[in-house]
């Protein structure tokens, strides 16, 4: 018998106001850092997994100051009896709100400082990011029911999704009708079909720019609010 799968999501430790914001990387010294959410601690070890050692990424630059501010769905493998009934975490993503750095940040770091922090131009999106399934789990469709499981849950919650975009860009920027259900990814290259499937379309005006030493590109689909 194959493993069974479950979902489950952790909300942004930003809107925890009784414990910290300071989300730990579990380490093999402290696996489970009291002060984590259980589900962001599952979603650092598959992200650590996939991008860290499968892909060379900087452990450095996976946990980033969008972490706080996000919510990550992460699937759970578990073995039929008799074997062991630990559930895996194998697979995650990550919805972070807007609003988001201006495309020429990305394009030209360097030069961060010149640009405003935020896009104010542009219709506000969610962005969907480390999307991550373990080498061994791959192939069973797990990247495409994450990434439903994601995008149901931003249709259906507007209002949580504005409450952060408020609190993050504060007096920033003008907001007339908050999120409108516009999802946004940087996705690398060698899967730009794999998104193209799932119903994104590559957004050609953006081009191909390098994050991480791999080369991207934007893309975006609109979902239904409920
Ligand atoms: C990319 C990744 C998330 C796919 O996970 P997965 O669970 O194997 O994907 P699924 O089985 O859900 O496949 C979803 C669809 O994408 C297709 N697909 C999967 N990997 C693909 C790839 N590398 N290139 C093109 N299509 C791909 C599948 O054929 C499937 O299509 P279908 O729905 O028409 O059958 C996984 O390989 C991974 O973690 N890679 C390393 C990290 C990474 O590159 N993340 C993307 C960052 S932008």
């Amino acid at each position: 018998m194959a493993h069974t799968f479950t979902t489950n999501s952790h909300p942004p430790a930003l809107l925890d106001n009784t414990t910290t914001t300071t989300l730990l990387y579990p380490t093999p010294a402290n696996p489970n850092p009291s002060t984590n959410h259980p589900v962001f601690t599952h979603a650092m070890t598959v992200r650590h997994a996939v991008f860290v050692n499968e892909q060379g990424c900087a452990a450095d630059a996976e946990r980033d100051e969008d972490d706080a501010r996000s919510w990550e769905f992460v699937i759970y493998a578990k073995r039929p009896p008799p074997q062991a009934q630990e559930e895996q975490p194998v697979a995650v993503v990550r919805l972070v709100p807007p609003p988001h750095a201006p495309h020429d940040t990305l394009l030209d770091p360097a030069r961060a400082s010149e640009f405003p922090r935020f896009d104010t131009e542009h219709e506000p999106y969610v962005k969907v990011t480390r999307v991550a399934v373990l080498k061994e789990f791959r192939g069973l469709g797990l990247a495409g029911r994450v990434m439903r499981v994601a995008e149901e849950w931003a249709a259906a919650n507007k209002e949580a999704i504005d409450a952060m975009y408020r609190r993050v860009a504060g007096g920033d920027i003008q907001q007339q009708k908050g999120w409108n259900g516009l999802v946004g990814l940087h996705a690398q290259v060698q899967v730009e079909k794999m998104y193209q499937r799932m119903g994104y379309e590559t957004d050609g005006s953006l081009g191909t720019w390098d994050e991480e030493s791999i080369q991207h590109v934007g893309m975006f689909k609109r979902v239904a609010l409920n």
